[in-house]
């Protein structure tokens, strides 16, 4: 009798350890639901999820850190096996390492990157994104190469590029490396670059429609020879603002040339209607499959080195930027 209740015990122990060593938890921080970008990395993030078999969760971080701090503290007493967090100000970060290493969880930080010391107080704390210098280099050849190919975008004739740089939110190495990339990219290309205009616009449509219609007010559409976007949101507003001047509507003599990073299906949209010149594929799909299998990974105590992406460093996945212009993709 005795005997047969022990069998049951661990029989019933042994079950719930196979469920939970199977069945992985993840709670997943976004810095804010609403973003174009982020809501392709969270869908590929949830469909490779269900295809591992691991329950995600997500929390909308509403561009607030204190309210993501909040949220993480729930996954953590919700028992989450690993957290995946995008944090609103990366450099917050290590705040967050700080409370993942307390609940001996691992952490996979994407988007927005820790810095290198940060990564390196916890050996479970990982990154997952792309190399922003890549995508600013990218944006600044597409502009050069049209350029180039383009005697009359010269408008001037001086042999420079007067260009309007919309940027991303501060602080962040994508806003940052992309901007100092862009103008590198130009020069590189032995074109002077000549800044008529530069704002941020948190990487939002709205904000880069408003700004770029002040822009164009003050400085003029004829003396501006291109438009670089930190991303395609951005990008997208800017060419609102110009079609509401009338410009890139078809009209050869009335186009100025906008770049983004994303390629979103809005910009590949308007890249294919011939307003947007190009953009740079941030890969959203392989940045959330690759996160998700790392988290999965650490939190069973398999080798991260097993999931089918390369780890650089012991810290890094990096998943490559790939640049789109009309003709790339139908
Ligand atoms: C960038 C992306 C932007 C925005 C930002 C959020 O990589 O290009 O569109 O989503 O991340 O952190
Ligand atoms: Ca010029």
């Amino acid at each position: 009798m005795r005997k047969s209740f022990m069998l049951a015990l661990v029989f019933v122990l042994a079950l719930c350890c196979c469920a939970g060593a199977e069945e992985i938890k993840i709670g997943a921080c976004i810095y804010r639901f609403n973003d174009a970008f982020m809501l392709r990395f969270r869908n590929a993030m949830a469909d490779e999820s269900g295809k591992l078999g691991a329950v995600i969760e997500f929390a909308d971080g509403q561009d607030d850190q204190t309210t993501q701090n909040e949220q993480i503290d729930g996954f953590i007493s919700a028992g989450v096996n690993v957290l995946i967090v995008n944090p609103v100000d990366r450099m917050s970060s290590q705040a967050i390492i700080d409370k993942a290493k307390a609940a001996n969880i691992p952490v996979v930080f994407i988007n927005r990157e820790p810095t290198a010391e940060m990564l390196a107080t916890y050996d479970k704390a990982y990154y997952v994104g792309a190399k922003a210098e890549e995508s600013g280099t990218f944006s600044g050849e597409l502009v050069a190469d049209y350029f180039k190919a383009h005697k009359e975008s010269d408008k001037n004739n001086d042999g420079k590029l007067q260009f309007v740089l919309l940027r991303g939110q501060n602080g962040h190495q994508d806003m940052i490396l992309r901007s100092r990339y862009a103008v590198q990219a130009v020069r590189d290309a032995g074109i002077e670059p000549a800044e008529v205009a530069n704002a941020i616009a948190n990487w939002d449509k709205l904000q880069a429609m408003q700004i770029m219609n002040a822009f164009l007010m003050a400085i003029g559409p004829e003396n501006i020879e291109a438009v670089i976007a930190n991303n395609d949101e951005m990008a997208l507003g800017a060419i609102e603002a110009l079609k509401a001047n009338d410009y890139n509507k078809g009209d050869a003599s009335m186009y100025i040339p906008v770049v983004g990073v994303d390629a979103n299906a809005s910009a590949l949209e308007a890249m294919r209607n011939g307003e947007l010149l190009g953009t740079v594929l941030n890969d959203a799909d392989n940045q959330g499959i690759s996160s998700v299998r790392l988290a999965v990974a650490l939190a069973s105590g398999r080798d991260a080195n097993s999931i089918g992406y390369k780890i650089t460093d012991g810290k890094y996945i990096w998943i490559p930027y790939q640049k789109i212009t009309r003709g790339d993709r139908q």
